[in-house]
């Protein structure tokens, strides 16, 4: 494969500093190294770095409305553009308001080329909040809502832009939700397995039955992961962390699920605050997840002592 790694060091969306260092602690753990030694072709052309969008007023229910809008506005350019060129593009966030921008890029090149695009949120979090719904106004809880359209409240980008449906978007490892949130994901039928669906069904089926509605309608899978979607005790570095997350088995095992689908176009790596970090400990499992979604094997992991 050719990848494009896109350098998002947004942490605006967050509330908290850090997340901004997030593409330079991913590229010091090796994430460039680790897939060419894959065998895939890496371009890296850096981290984008747009100025705010002045056009837009603050926001009270928004919080740094212009520096995620910017963000937004030039991922959506950047993923789309890089998904023409026939390259898959690697987002290596910075906070996941990110995604408002890298997901819409990739409905606009789903709907291009005439394919449904399906959404895979590896998350914690629902994050389908919208200024009016948000009990914090961070914009990393909103990107959901944001790119199925139930998030309009200043032009971001164009009204007229191709939506995710949100009955294509499938929420793994949802273990925090905002009570107008609960409601938002019900109405609009976002498919969610909690982590007692997890613990009901094992992953392995339902990464199975995601992939299989993938695979009928011929789609595009977004996947956008979230570093706390795993538990906090093997992946600290993030601001939000919530108790009693995906293992490292359990990440793995989605990660060699998605890999052998073959579905996989785009992939969002985000959150990840190296701040709070544990000697890098976050960063080098997610640099290890996304080898394994890029075909390394179990047996081809190298042991490292600790
Ligand atoms: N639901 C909370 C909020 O809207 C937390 C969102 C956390 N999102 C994230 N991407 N970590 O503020
Ligand atoms: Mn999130
Ligand atoms: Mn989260
Ligand atoms: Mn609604």
């Amino acid at each position: 494969k050719s990848i494009t790694l896109i350098g998002a060091p947004i942490e605006e969306g967050s509330g908290r500093r850090g997340a901004a260092m997030g593409p330079a602690a991913l590229r010091i753990a090796g994430i460039d190294t680790v897939l060419a030694e894959l065998g895939h072709t890496i371009h890296d052309d850096g981290d984008i770095r747009p100025l705010p969008a002045r056009d837009l007023a603050n926001h009270p229910g928004a919080n740094n409305l212009q520096t995620v809008a910017a963000f937004a506005r030039a991922l959506n350019d950047a993923v789309h553009d890089t998904a023409r060129r026939g390259h898959f593009p690697l987002i290596l966030g910075g906070d996941h308001a990110l995604s408002m921008g890298s997901v819409s890029g990739m409905a606009r090149y789903a709907q291009e080329v005439g394919r449904p695009l399906f959404v895979l949120w590896l998350d914690a979090h629902a994050d389908f909040n919208s200024p009016v719904t948000s009990p914090s106004g961070n914009m990393h809880g909103m990107p959901v809502a944001f790119f199925c359209g139930q998030a309009e409240f200043a032009p971001v980008l164009p009204k007229d832009r191709p939506l995710v449906d949100p009955k294509r978007v499938y929420q793994v490892g949802i273990r925090s939700v905002d009570e107008r949130e609960r409601e938002e994901i019900a109405e609009h039928g976002v498919n969610v397995y909690d982590m007692r669906a997890i613990d009901e069904m094992g992953m392995a089926q339902i990464m199975r039955k995601i992939l299989d509605e993938v695979r009928v309608s011929n789609g595009l899978l977004h996947v956008s992961l979230d570093v706390d979607f795993i538990d906090p005790e093997i992946a600290p570095g993030v601001g939000t962390t919530v108790p009693g997350g995906a293992t490292f088995r359990e990440a793995h095992l989605i990660m060699e699920m998605l890999c052998d689908s073959g579905l996989v176009s785009s992939l969002d790596v985000v959150e990840l605050n190296p701040f709070l970090d544990d000697r890098g400990k976050s960063a080098r499992i997610l640099v290890e997840l996304t080898a394994s979604l890029f075909g390394r094997r179990i047996l081809d992991r190298p042991t490292r002592s600790a």
